[in-house]
């Protein structure tokens, strides 16, 4: 025993472990294996296996069996879903909020015994249990309490989607089940969730918790397995909607799976997100920050701040203090309430930490780790890892880490930050330190992450949209974003089929001999501004309805969809044009299109067999639709959201960036305008496949364009074969986005060849959609495919100002 001088002297702590008699009781219980909670049920899984082995990361100790659910158990769970959703979803949203709200008390009553067992079970400090995962839950299931009290008002018109899939990771294992279910039952889903094979017993608990506040039988089903059983749930028919976080690998695999399913998906992947401190950064708060942005959770953490970039000026002072603070970390047991790190979650995961720290080193990285710190030589312990001298191609800079280990680069102006930054494939977050609050708001915004700190780091509420863009995925948890993830808006078949016409089936070049209607034109693609021959020199006759030439366009090939994204890239003043500008120069496309009225609506006429009627609906629906997102240009915009913390977050829509946009056949004016007008407004530009079919009214579209000011590069067109252009841009890194209205087999493509980069897809599944009506057509549907949110937050609150009267 240290005598209290002794203490003093050396200011060590003693142990201070939390108790965990309850926890182990509870384990005893179960001492025979968990079983799956299916239709409210415990049930054992079907095929007979020895199950999973859980552990606790921190002593090698098993701490229980659970089960591994095989094709069979999926199915029982899916159906159990199917069943009860009917119900739930007609349930007024009055009655599941109350649910909601019930199990957010619940997890609050249960808090210390989710917290240690949080802790027993994946390795993490129990202060981070106890102070944030387990109180984070909770807010989650209050603030779903209140979509769901708010659907009707809030949600009109959209409707939950069915049985909902979801596959967790084990990071933040109850947390991520809460950002999963709670948003997906507020809506009126029932959920299928899979917790990670390392840490599924909080999830077991949970679902005793459903059982407990009488959640009705099916809403909630929890099946344990491995990534086998994630597959059958990913590959179920009868599953509506798939939200995944974990690795990127599975995540692209997932995006194979589903694609032409029609299943919405949702990804929530990797990360490598930069920690930036600029030169007049405090420089003590910033030490923290870091600490907290890499070494929370052991650096297990999507949106870990992994990379470190600052200023020359100030890196070696920033790292003596950051080894300073290391030099006094604590490594231990993750009960013990004064740990600074706990238990990495399994030795499968030790091992991967160490051969990218190793393989960082053989590639030249030095190596650095407090000399003073002890990991215990039990149980799988990695201590904090500091990594200089590496340069942007190392691997440790380049892949995801997934452990409690930092790189380190400098630089010397805004700029070489903020390109060192976004150099990554990745982009879910980050941290910017810097007194100056416009350099923080500047660098914000140039920023390729879905959630920017500005003076701070991992700060989460369930209020703010948390996703990522690029190969981070995409979708957004949290918000009212989130809610969006977990709708739809039904869109009926379009009762008026006029202009729905086949192409006919005899069409060959006898057409271009045929009597023609007086159109004699070869139009070409419009590429930055210009009109453009196709590179590879062809073309591709167009007849009209009754089979007759109509004209040629340009055969559009790889080369021209390469030429067109670079020019679209090239065009990036127009994301940063003021929304007033985007709004004026909409307005005045309106302007210029309606003074051919005469000529546009004779062409449909001629072009599609329209009546003149239903022409000059077409047409009139088509100058509306301009005025439409004119109007919405500078009125879609984001939300200041006020979390519980110190700090405010504002939720800014984005353009996606370069957006693809491939049209379909009917409503062939109407259709190309309903989809770039919103595009264009919210700031994206575009690289536009129009109808194959009608592809003339696009080439004389862009005779408009050109005269109404719209810059180069925002709006190019290659004419050609629908499919074959949709797949070169959807495996194009460049195009961030692509929206297709074509086929059932082509909307499959399209999400196959994403997969690769991870590109954002807005596809129809075959569906013709009524591009007259205007709850269909257009408005915050298309708004919100045009966007992303970026959240950033902001601290706020001088201590100088003394203390304010509040509660
Ligand atoms: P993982 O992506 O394999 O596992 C995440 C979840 O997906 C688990 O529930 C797992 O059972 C399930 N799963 C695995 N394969 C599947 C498949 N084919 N179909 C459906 N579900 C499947 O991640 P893992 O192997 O545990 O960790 C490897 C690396 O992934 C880490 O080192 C880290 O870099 C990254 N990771 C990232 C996470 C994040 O939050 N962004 C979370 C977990 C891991």
């Amino acid at each position: 025993m240290n005598k209290i001088e002794e203490i003093f002297d050396s200011m060590s702590y003693g142990p201070a472990a939390e108790q965990s008699d309850y926890v182990e009781n509870w384990l005893q219980e179960h001492d025979a294996g968990f079983e799956l909670f299916i239709d409210g049920q415990w049930t054992p899984a079907s095929e007979a296996s020895e199950g999973i082995v859980s552990r606790n990361p921190a002593t090698g100790e098993k701490l229980a069996t659970i089960a591994a659910a095989g094709k069979e158990d999926v199915d029982r769970a899916v159906a159990a879903a199917a069943a009860a959703f009917p119900k739930w979803s007609k349930t007024a949203g009055h009655e599941r909020a109350k649910y909601l709200y019930a199990l957010a008390r619940s997890v609050q009553k249960n808090s210390r015994f989710l917290a240690v067992l949080e802790t027993m079970d994946n390795g993490k400090p129990i202060r981070e249990t106890r102070d944030i995962d387990i109180p984070l839950v909770a807010r989650h299931f209050y603030h779903h309490a209140g979509w769901a009290q708010l659907m009707t008002s809030e949600f009109p018109e959209q409707q939950a989607l069915g049985v909902v899939g979801q596959i967790i990771p084990w990071n933040f294992p109850l947390l991520m089940m809460a950002w999963k279910i709670a948003p997906a039952i507020a809506a009126g889903n029932c959920v299928v969730i899979k917790p990670a094979e390392y840490t599924s017993l909080s999830a077991l608990y949970f679902a005793q918790l459903c059982a407990e506040i009488k959640l009705p039988p099916g809403v909630v089903n929890i099946v344990t397995g491995a990534g086998a059983t994630g597959e059958h749930i990913v590959s179920h028919p009868d599953i509506s909607k798939i939200a995944f976080t974990g690795s990127t690998p599975v995540g692209k695999r997932i995006r194979q799976i589903t694609a032409g399913s029609g299943k919405k998906l949702t990804l929530e992947l990797g990360g490598k997100s930069p920690f930036i401190v600029f030169e007049d950064a405090d420089i003590d708060s910033a030490v923290e920050g870091l600490v907290d942005a890499i070494w929370f959770n052991q650096g297990q953490v999507c949106c870990a701040g992994s990379r470190l970039l600052v200023h020359e000026g100030i890196a070696e002072k920033l790292i003596a203090k950051v080894k300073a603070r290391l030099e006094n970390f604590r490594i231990g047991n993750p009960l013990d309430k004064t740990i600074d790190m706990g238990a990495i979650v399994d030795p499968i995961q030790l091992e991967r930490i160490e051969s990218l720290v190793a393989a960082g080193v053989a590639e030249g990285a030095t190596k650095w780790q407090p000399g003073g710190v002890e990991c215990p030589k039990e149980g799988c312990f990695y201590p904090p890892t500091l990594l200089t001298d590496v340069e942007s191609s190392n691997i440790v800079v380049r892949e995801e880490i997934f452990g409690p280990v930092l790189t380190t680069m400098t630089f010397r102006t805004l700029n070489e930050a903020v390109a060192l930054a976004n150099n990554t494939r990745f982009g879910l977050a980050a941290s910017i330190w810097s007194e100056n609050i416009n350099r923080a708001l500047e660098v914000s915004s140039q920023l390729k992450a879905g959630v920017v700190w500005v003076n701070c780091t991992n700060q989460f509420d369930a209020a703010c949209g948390f996703g990522g863009f690029r190969e981070s995925g995409f979708g957004r948890e949290g918000g009212k974003e989130g809610m969006y993830e977990y709708l739809k808006a039904p869109s009926p078949e379009p009762k008026n089929t006029i202009n729905v016409i086949e192409t006919p089936k005899a069409l060959d070049d006898s057409a271009e001999n045929s009597s023609t209607i007086g159109i004699d034109q070869t139009a070409k693609h419009y590429i930055g501004g210009k009109q453009v021959r196709a590179d590879n020199g062809l073309t591709a006759l167009v007849v009209d309805h009754q089979a007759h030439c109509a004209g040629r366009v340009a055969d559009g090939s790889r080369k021209d969809i390469r030429d067109a994204v670079e020019a679209a890239a090239k065009a990036s003043a127009w994301s940063s044009a003021t929304a007033h500008t985007r709004a004026q120069i909409l307005y005045y496309l309106a302007e210029n299109l309606g003074r051919r009225e005469n000529e546009f609506q004779q062409q449909l006429v001629s072009l599609t067999g329209a009546t003149k009627k239903s022409a000059k609906i077409e047409f009139n629906a088509t100058l509306s639709r301009l005025f439409t997102y004119a109007a919405w240009a500078d009125k879609f915009d984001g939300a200041v959201h006020t979390p519980p913390q110190k700090n405010v977050a504002l939720a800014v829509n984005e353009p996606v960036g370069v957006l693809g946009i491939v049209c379909p056949d009917i409503f062939p004016l109407l259709s190309i305008v309903s989809m770039i007008a919103p595009a264009i407004a919210m700031g994206n530009r575009t690289v536009v496949v129009p109808s194959q079919r009608y592809p003339l009214f696009a080439t004389d579209l862009y005779q408009v364009l050109e005269t109404s000011d719209v810059p180069g590069g925002v709006v190019n067109i290659v004419t050609g074969q629908r499919d074959v252009l949709a797949k070169v841009m959807a495996e194009h890194h460049q195009v961030d986005g692509l929206w297709y209205h074509g086929s059932a087999a082509g909307s499959a493509m399209v999400e196959h060849a994403s997969a690769s980069n991870l590109k954002r897809t807005w596809v129809n599944d075959g569906k013709a959609i009524d591009w007259l009506s205007n709850p269909h057509g257009e408005g915050r549907q298309f708004l919100r495919q045009a966007c992303q949110v970026k959240n950033i937050w902001l601290p706020y609150g001088d201590e100088s100002a003394g203390p304010k009267a509040g509660y």
